[in-house]
């Protein structure tokens, strides 16, 4: 399996980053600084250029720096595929994408050839917030591995808005209303089939992760929740049922905009059995279930980015983890305050990053 991996990293006015510059090594990358100088924001340009979203959930004009016109990231990326590059502006009206020079036209080739897993402190809620970030999951591994399922995400979110603007009107128009439904069926039908398969896929994948962590894998189960079917029809029929619900709520109560992925844990929802530790390790235990699967379906290793590892796991974890990342290959970035977690992940090239700025140790 071939690892995909940054060879270059060009970032300028993206939150306090100012002229970063980066030749990453094909392995491990430590990045090294004190509290606010941004570390973070390193992770955070890579996985936007990745996956044109903000783990922090941020908004395009947040990661915008406070003195820059803009925001630029330059990333070139190699793996099974030929070379690449990632080119975005982003500014306070408009964004600019480009892939290899060009307006990216399929969501699975943009999605895929930049796969990479991110592992940050706010994971803690996957396990214990609302099920939006468990959707967002779903959607992270599913824009890279299926083909169609971006555009269908896009689409039914298009046609949920449009109905949701109708519902909100003083006098709503049933039969307007109802224009919506094909596109909601079609596309929230197939959105439904995407996430309960994967759902299935995820569990092999996160006992095997369990087990990396030194959790019992038995313990999990993994289960998408749909409130509406994942067939065309009877997703039809619900919404119809749900019209004089939509009516009196005014918003459109069905579809995967609401579901839910269930995590049990010996029997009982995670959120309420885990305790703190077991939470944090169910939390990695589902990225690295995502790196897992992303692994097999797109047939590459993606890169892997590890915000502030140390303070999420104790050392033991930490020094298991580094081990699992260097046996399958990834390319790695660490981010910590803590020079001695450098030592457990040898042979990593390091940089220190002060106020914005990032400089390779020793060059
Ligand atoms: N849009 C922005 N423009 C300029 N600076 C910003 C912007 N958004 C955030 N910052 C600042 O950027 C700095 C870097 O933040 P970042 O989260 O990357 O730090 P960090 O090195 O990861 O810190 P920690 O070790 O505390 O996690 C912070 O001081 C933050 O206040
Ligand atoms: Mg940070």
């Amino acid at each position: 399996m071939i690892p995909l991996r940054i060879t270059e990293l060009n970032v300028d006015g993206f939150r306090n980053l100012r002229g970063v510059k980066l030749a990453p090594s094909p392995g491990g990358n430590v990045l090294l600084g004190d509290n606010g100088h941004g570390k973070t924001s390193v992770l955070e340009a890579i996985d936007y250029a990745a996956s044109l979203r903000s783990f922090r959930g941020a908004t395009r004009t947040q990661l915008i720096g406070h003195e820059a016109k803009a925001a630029e990231i330059l990333m070139r990326v190699a793996g099974p595929v030929p070379a690449r590059e990632y080119r975005l502006r982003l500014a306070r009206t408009s964004r600019e994408i480009t892939l290899d020079g060009k307006r990216p036209e399929h969501a699975l080739e943009y999605f895929s050839g930049a796969a990479c897993v991110v592992f940050h402190p706010g994971d803690l809620d996957l396990v214990r917030g609302p099920p939006e970030l468990r959707r967002r999951l779903l959607d992270r591994i599913l824009v890279r591995a299926v083909d169609g399922y971006g555009e269908a995400l896009k689409s039914y979110g298009k046609a949920l808005r449009a109905r949701n603007a109708l519902l909100r009107e003083r006098q709503p128009n049933a039969k307007a209303i109802q224009a919506f439904d094909f596109p909601l069926a079609r596309y929230g039908s197939a959105l439904v089939r995407a996430r309960t398969v994967l759902a299935h896929d995820l569990v092999p994948a996160a006992r095997r992760a369990l087990d990396e962590v030194a959790l019992s894998p038995d313990a999990i189960e993994l289960k998408y929740q749909p409130r509406a079917a994942g067939d065309q029809v009877a997703f039809t029929a619900a919404l119809a049922e749900n019209l004089p619900r939509d009516l009196a709520r005014r918003l459109t109560s069905l579809g995967p905009h609401g579901d839910d992925l269930a995590i049990t844990w010996s029997g009982l929802p995670a959120r309420v059995v885990a305790s703190q530790g077991q939470t944090r390790a169910l939390a990695l235990a589902l990225r690295l279930a995502e790196l897992h699967v992303l692994e097999a379906r797109t047939r590459s290793v993606p890169i892997l980015l590890l915000d502030d590892v140390s303070s999420e796991l104790d050392r033991e974890r930490t020094a298991r983890l580094f081990k699992l990342v260097g046996a399958l290959g990834a390319q790695v970035f660490v981010t910590t305050t803590d020079p001695a977690i450098a030592a457990l992940l040898p042979g990593a090239k390091r940089f220190t990053v002060a106020d914005g700025a990032v400089t390779a140790d020793g060059g």
